[in-house]
Parts: C-alpha cells; structure tokens; sequence
C-alpha cells in the first residue's frame, strides 16, 4: 500500500498516521489545508519525500476552498512553515506554483490535483530506480562475502513510510531481500522519536526483511567487530557540495564508519538537492523539537495500553536538534535515482544538470 493517496470521493486526500505506529495501524483522511498543515507538523506523515508529497496535496486542498492568488500564497506560506529543514517540502510547493500561478482560476484545482499526482508518481519511480542502482552494491558486498548474509545499519526511517512507496534507504533493501539476497538490517531506534524502532522495524517486519533494532550507541561497536557491511541513510537535504543533513545522530554513525572503513552511502531522490546551499552547517535550518519528546517515551503496557512517561528529573533542561550534518569527505556515495555518485559538487552537478543550471539562475 501507498503512504498517501486520492480519496475513492476525490475530495480528500488519505494518508497512514505514523504516530500510531507500531502498536495500532489507522488511516486519516485529509480535507482542508489546515488538514495538511497539521498532519505535517504533528508527524502523522513524516521523511522528506512524503512531507513533499502532502505538501502538495495540501495545496491542492487549499483550492477546493478558494482558488485565489491570495489563498494561494497563504496556502503555500502555511505550508512551508510546518517543517523547516527537509527540502523536498519547499520543491514540491514550488512545482505546485509553478503548475497553478499562471492559469484563470477555474483551471487551478485539476491542474493542482494533476501535478500532486505526478509528483507521487514520481517519486515512486525515483525510489525504484535509486533500489536498482543500490542494489547492485549490496549483490557486490554478498558476492564478497560469498553469500554470508549482507548487514546493513540504517538509522531513522528512510523506508516506504518516508516517501510515496519503496523508501529511499530500503529500496535496495527491499529488491535485494526480494532477489533472495541474504540481507539483514540494523536498525538504529533514532531517540527521541524512534522513528527506527517503531517504524522501520515495522516495515521491514511485514516485508520480511530481518531485521535487529539497537540502541542508538551500539553502531560503532558491531562496526568495530565487523557486524556492519555497508550503512545506508537517508536524507532530509543535501548541499550543492555533497553535505548531507539527516536525522540527529547520522554524523556520528559517519564518523564511526569513517573509522572502520565501512562504506557510508547515503540514499537520496534528486528533490533532495539544494543546489542553492553550499555550507550545510551554517545555511540549513535545524528544526528544534518540543522537550517532551526527549523527556518522554511512549509505548505499549502490558495490558495492551499506549502509554507516555517520563524519563528525566522534574526541572531538567533538554534540548532537541532533530537533524544533523554529515560531511561529505565522510560520504563513500550517493546513491541516486541516476546512479551512485561521489558527494561532491561536480558528480551532483553531472548527474542533474537542469537542476544545478535552473538553481544557479535563481541565485543570479
Ligand atoms: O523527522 P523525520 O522523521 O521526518 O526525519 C526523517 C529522516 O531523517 C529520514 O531519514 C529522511 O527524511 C530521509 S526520508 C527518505
């Protein structure tokens, strides 16, 4: 099943509440743009392909109620606010615009809905491809080791749940597994959200990859002994120098690979691209969460209950940065829908020309 998609009435959009995950599984159907609005900022959809995705429909939602240029520009201001730092959100909205602007007003609601159509469409396509090409590295690393089953350590969630369908990370995963390649994945439970332990290992599960979920630290250890082939991530934005923001905590599993020449490859759909930021550290905004998703956990008693509780002292500070940087000299590659490339501005700026070309105008 697809993570978001047309209502069979045509006037809303469905989407699977992430939130409910793993514990309970609950579609929402999505009607308004505040709908959209809400559904982005509270993470019942979350990963940068699928924020782009919703973004898109929500705009498309905004029409049904008022196809203005007004409604529109508030439409898209509302939208681009809901989460700051996956980029995919901002193209999306920009491809909207440029779908709608133009037209007379009649005309704008089909011509949103058409292009939030294709812009899942293509995103599917885009994960498949960027499957294919990963799929290779990991037939190469199981040819390596003679067969002996492919470990692979993940962090957050870069799966279907991510994106439209086949997930960025996961899709060689996903063709690798359905090959009859032996692979495993271990899956960094991603605190504070624990997007790794209760979604990818959900997804994983169903599909019957299997699949270990660690604690955020373990990485560098089962590195250190070997346990780790290849580590594949994904990606919330990537600067036109190859810099690669992603979920807190990739940094630090870049600079333990680094250290124990694993191979790091970071999977990405070329919406991903920023061509117009160069220094990931100081340009991309850090979206900074609520404390009580550090200062609590959520889950399932024994009885069956979903539960919160606190884990930290009354009174202490926390602090949540959600997304961190990874340089691109500790990058082995990027793995995109045209290929596997090296993280560097020349490899980036060959493999999609039109978009570096139409980013350098827009800055000119
Ligand atoms: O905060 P989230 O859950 O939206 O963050 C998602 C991630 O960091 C993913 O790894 C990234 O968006 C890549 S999704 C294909």
């Amino acid at each position: 099943m697809r993570t978001i998609w047309l209502e069979n009435d045509g006037a809303a959009i469905g989407i699977i509440d992430q939130t409910l995950l793993p514990h309970r599984f609950a579609t929402a159907r999505l009607t308004t743009l505040d709908d959209a609005v809400r559904a982005i900022v509270t993470m019942q959809v979350r990963g940068a392909p699928l924020i782009g995705a919703a973004a898109a429909y929500g705009l498309w939602l905004a029409l049904h109620a008022d196809a203005s240029d007004e409604n529109l520009e508030r439409a898209y201001a509302d939208l681009l606010a809901a989460r700051p730092t996956a980029i995919n959100l901002k193209w999306a909205l920009d491809q909207m615009l440029a779908a709608v602007r133009n037209r007379p007003r009649a005309e704008r609601l089909a011509a949103a809905l058409k292009r939030a159509n294709e812009i899942s469409e293509e995103d599917v396509a885009i994960n498949l491809a960027i499957g294919r090409h990963g799929l290779k590295l990991i037939e190469a690393a199981a040819a390596r080791k003679k067969g002996d089953r492919v470990n692979i350590l993940t962090h957050c969630n870069a799966g279907f749940l991510a994106t439209v369908d086949w997930g960025t990370a996961t899709a060689p995963i996903y063709l690798a597994h359905d090959k009859g390649v032996a692979v495993h994945v271990f899956a960094d439970e991603t605190r504070p959200r624990n997007q790794g332990a209760s979604l990818t290992a959900w997804e994983l599960g169903h599909h019957g990859v299997p699949h270990t979920v660690i604690p955020d630290n373990t990485g560098g250890h089962l590195m250190q002994h070997g346990m780790v082939d290849m580590v594949i991530v994904g990606t919330d934005r990537v600067t036109a120098q190859g810099d690669v923001c992603n979920k807190i905590g990739t940094y630090l599993k870049a600079l333990a690979a680094g250290d124990n020449k694993v191979p790091f490859y970071v999977a990405l759909p070329s919406p991903t691209i920023d061509f117009s930021v160069s220094d990931g550290l100081g340009e991309i905004p850090i979206e900074q969460r609520e404390a009580g998703e550090v200062a609590t956990m959520t889950g399932k008693s024994k009885d069956g209950r979903i539960e919160t509780v606190q884990i930290i002292p009354d009174g202490s500070d926390v602090a949540n940065y959600a997304f961190d940087v990874t340089p691109a000299r500790l990058i082995t590659g990027l793995i995109t829908e045209r290929g596997v490339i090296g993280a560097n501005h020349a490899a980036l700026a060959a493999a999609f020309p039109e978009r570096a070309t139409n980013n350098a105008k827009v800055a000119s």
